[in-house]
């Protein structure tokens, strides 16, 4: 049985409103856009008709007509479907479910760090489920390396380089004026430094601080500015098990790692009031060009070691990327200030 605006609907789309049904009906046949005003839909609008060729079946996309669009319903062609509605005062209505949870239709996210490893996955990811990406690293080209690996043409290249601390907030507001408020924030760049402590040095550290610290909590800061960013909004931070347990040698990154920890869970409290959602992702060792990087500084028989220590083996940049977009999406709605391991095990003798 589907429901439409809480209502049940059988096959053929008849609903209790004639009107409703007979649009609903018709538009699922042909091309054409949708206009309101739907007496079971006044908190909406139908804003275009999508069928995409080999991206699952098409539908009608629904935008809240209060500008936010942070719930996009997606009736799929033909199937029964359910739609998700919000109220104008952000609660939920219980008697709607949206068809795949997941989906990112119409949300526009910047993922940082994805010029390379888990950003680049996770970039692909969400234009996979239908997001809007804003795709941001230092490397113009490896970002055109990404973005020819994601579905659809509708997102963005920005080089940019998070070493400017002082710069995010500025930028995030530009990205916001340019495309519309962000959905979500994904800040996986960041820099991995061996250094054990008897070669440690203040600027070491600082460097570490500032590409892995300075940088997420700067880009919180512009992601919450008035107009940057919609209510029902999400920010995922990549941590590490390196900021939960103990590791020699690295301990300007775990500290790193470890500050994310704690800075998300201040902001989400912070941010809990503007409807915006704070969460870390911990990822164990995944085979990325940091792990590659470790691989060289370590002898084969440590990172035989390491390797030993993740009962599931080894991570691939789509397991992280699998978390984050449950942790950006609807799926979480009711999750901030946490962090979700994501580590084969590692963590978990
Ligand atoms: N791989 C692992 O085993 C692992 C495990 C736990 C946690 N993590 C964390 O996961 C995140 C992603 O790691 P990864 O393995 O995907 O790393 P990666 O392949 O080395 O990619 C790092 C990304 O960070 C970007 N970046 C670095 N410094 C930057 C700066 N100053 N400004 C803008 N972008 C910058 C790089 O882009 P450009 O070079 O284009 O600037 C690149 O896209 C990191 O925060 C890392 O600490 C990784």
């Amino acid at each position: 049985m589907t429901l439409v605006g809480g209502k049940r609907v059988r096959p053929g789309y008849s609903v209790s409103t004639p009107g409703v049904a007979a649009e609903l009906s018709a538009a699922l046949r042909s091309d054409r856009t949708v206009q309101p005003p739907f007496r079971e839909f006044e908190r909406f609008e139908v804003a275009h008709r999508r069928r995409d060729a080999g991206a699952g079946p098409g539908g009608l996309m629904l935008n809240c007509s209060d500008g936010r669009n942070d719930v996009c319903p997606h009736i799929p062609l033909g199937g029964p479907f359910l739609l998700t509605c919000r109220a104008p005062t952000g609660a939920v209505q219980r008697d709607c479910m949206i068809s795949n949870p997941l989906a990112m239709t119409g949300r526009t996210v910047l993922v940082t760090g994805a010029s390379s490893g888990i950003g680049r996955e996770t970039a692909i990811l969400l234009s996979e489920l239908e997001a809007t990406v804003i795709i941001a690293g230092r490397n113009r080209e490896r970002l055109s390396g990404t973005r020819e690996r994601m579905r659809g043409s509708r997102h963005r290249i920005e080089a940019f380089d998070l070493g400017d601390a002082a710069a995010i907030p500025a930028w995030i507001k530009r990205l916001a004026l340019e495309t519309g408020p962000l959905f979500g924030l994904v800040h996986s760049a960041g820099i991995h430094k061996v250094a054990p402590l008897r070669m440690m040095s203040p600027a070491g550290i600082e460097e570490v601080m500032r590409a892995n610290v300075t940088s997420a909590m700067m880009l919180v800061s512009g992601f919450r500015q008035r107009g940057c960013s919609v209510r029902g909004s999400s920010i995922v931070l990549i941590s590490s098990v390196a900021g939960l347990a103990g590791q020699a040698g690295i301990g300007a990154y775990s500290a790193s790692k470890a500050a994310l920890i704690g800075f998300s869970r201040s902001a989400a409290m912070e941010l809990a009031g503007e409807g915006i959602r704070v969460n870390c992702v911990a990822p164990g060792i995944v085979e990325t060009e940091m792990a590659d990087e470790l691989r060289e500084k370590v002898t084969a028989e440590q990172f035989a070691a390491i390797e030993a220590m993740h009962p599931l083996g080894l991570g691939k940049p789509l397991d992280v990327a699998f978390a984050t977009a449950f942790l950006l999406g609807d799926t979480a709605r009711w999750i901030t200030g946490t962090t979700l391991v994501v580590d084969g095990g590692y963590t978990a003798r």
